[in-house]
């Protein structure tokens, strides 16, 4: 790795991505934390190796990243619903494809099987790894506490209802220890802190990973995924943006460093959207003025979750200020003129291209000539940069080409993950 580069570490960036997820709702706010912060407590009680605490908190931290429909994640939490194997499937497909999250997609894969005196160590075939019996169990300590109530009064009848469960629902060494390291009340206070993230971060950084700008790009191309896949109109909308942004700087003679960066800041530039109900995302008509406010705080969103990563600041400039707008009239931070770097004017134009020439739920996406031309009509109301809009129509064909072919490749991925996902529903549910 260059010493220049930005340091990047991993648990930061797959923590920033959780509390994506868990923006969702506040009732869900920090699961995703709590139950890494449990597992890992059980697992360091057991003296687990560090690459297996890795894993696992990696696993911990995504493990329902397969689940992005509001109303799933809430049958997730309240009971379980009695069939909870898709998500735990798609979240294995999203994960397993990059060597850094193989073992955790494969953790995720059987995060709810229950123990069923040993039987649960196998599974149709899979022999189900030890970490997938942990989070389900730090999972079901999670759901049970309501964060409303006071803690302290919670504990009793929770570790009673683990205890109960032991051997038939989950590994008995495992309730055993869950016994021994819940013994405190700063255990439970813990949990239950607004602060959990600083006491997680003292963890990340025993498990400290950091990452090349390469390896960022193979990271975020997993992100853009699990951004994309919740909905099909949006399935290859940040591989196309992302390609699109990458060309244009290239023809801009931007350095390599600054057109990886860019190429990043593409993947990215969506994150905040996996705070948004799909019920917005895809209804199938126009959004009303309150749907249409709460799509914008996607922007808001994404832009405060990557400023928690050390080492994005760039990035995050290019990625998250897309909705920005030349002349002010853009969102959230209501920039303006030159304040806006021409990386971030680069993502608003290749965001514009890229996103009027995909269907939506509600109009069909324009034909290439038609799409160059909005964009130009937007470069001379000053709301994108012209300067940069002129060398896009100089270069169209070569861009276009590059975004069809990324989005290509990831139209076939989802089509890939769709079958997968329908033949589990076929192969373990019924
Ligand atoms: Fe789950
Ligand atoms: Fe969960
Ligand atoms: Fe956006």
């Amino acid at each position: 790795m260059n010493p220049n580069d930005p340091k990047i570490s991993l648990p930061e960036l797959v923590s920033a991505l959780s509390d994506a997820v868990d923006l969702i709702s506040p009732t869900l706010n920090s699961h995703h934390k709590q139950v890494t912060y449990i597992s890992y407590k059980i697992a360091e009680a057991l003296n687990y190796s560090h690459e297996r605490l890795t894993d696992l908190i990696t696993a911990g931290l995504l493990h329902d990243v397969g689940a992005l429909d509001l109303n799933k994640r809430f049958e997730l939490l309240d009971f379980e619903e009695e069939e909870p194997y898709l998500h735990t499937i798609s979240g294995y497909v999203l994960l397993r494809d990059l060597k850094i999250f193989e073992k955790a997609g494969e953790i995720i894969k059987h995060h709810h099987r229950s123990w069923e005196d040993g039987a649960g160590r196998f599974y149709r075939g899979d022999s189900v790894h030890l970490e997938s019996h942990i989070i389900y169990l730090a999972d079901r300590v999670a759901a049970s506490t309501d964060r409303r109530a006071e803690v302290l009064n919670q504990v009793e009848d929770i570790r009673k209802k683990i205890k109960a469960q032991a051997g038939s629902r989950f590994n008995p060494r495992f309730v055993e220890v869950f016994e021994s390291v819940s013994k405190t009340e700063a255990f439970w206070m813990d949990l239950v802190s607004p602060d959990l993230n600083s006491r997680l971060k003292s963890i990340w950084k025993r498990f400290d990973r950091q990452l090349s700008l390469e390896e960022l790009l193979e990271v975020t191309r997993v992100f853009a995924k699990v951004i994309d896949f919740r909905s099909r109109f949006t399935a290859v909308h940040s591989s196309g943006v992302g390609a699109v942004a990458e060309t244009i700087a290239r023809k801009m003679n931007w350095p390599e460093k600054g057109c990886l960066k860019i190429a990043i800041a593409g993947n990215l530039h969506d994150l905040g959207k996996l705070a948004i109900s799909s019920r917005i995302l895809d209804k199938p008509g126009r959004l009303t003025k309150t749907e249409y406010n709460v799509m914008k705080t996607h922007a808001y969103h994404g832009y405060y979750l990557l400023d928690k990563v050390d080492g994005l600041e760039e990035i995050k400039e290019y990625g998250s200020l897309h909705h920005e707008r030349v002349d002010g009239s853009g969102y959230p931070f209501q920039l303006k003129g030159a304040v806006l770097k021409e990386g971030s004017r680069i993502m608003a134009i290749a965001d514009v291209l890229t996103a009027i020439t995909e269907n939506r739920p509600y109009r069909r996406g324009m034909e290439d000539e038609q799409a160059m031309r909005v964009v130009e009509k937007m470069g001379l109301k000053a709301k994108l940069d012209p300067e940069i809009i002129a060398l896009v129509r100089e270069n169209y064909d070569e861009i276009n080409a590059v975004r069809r072919k990324a989005q290509q490749q990831a139209a076939e991925e989802y089509r890939k993950f769709e079958k997968e996902i329908h033949f589990t529903r076929n192969y373990y549910c019924y």
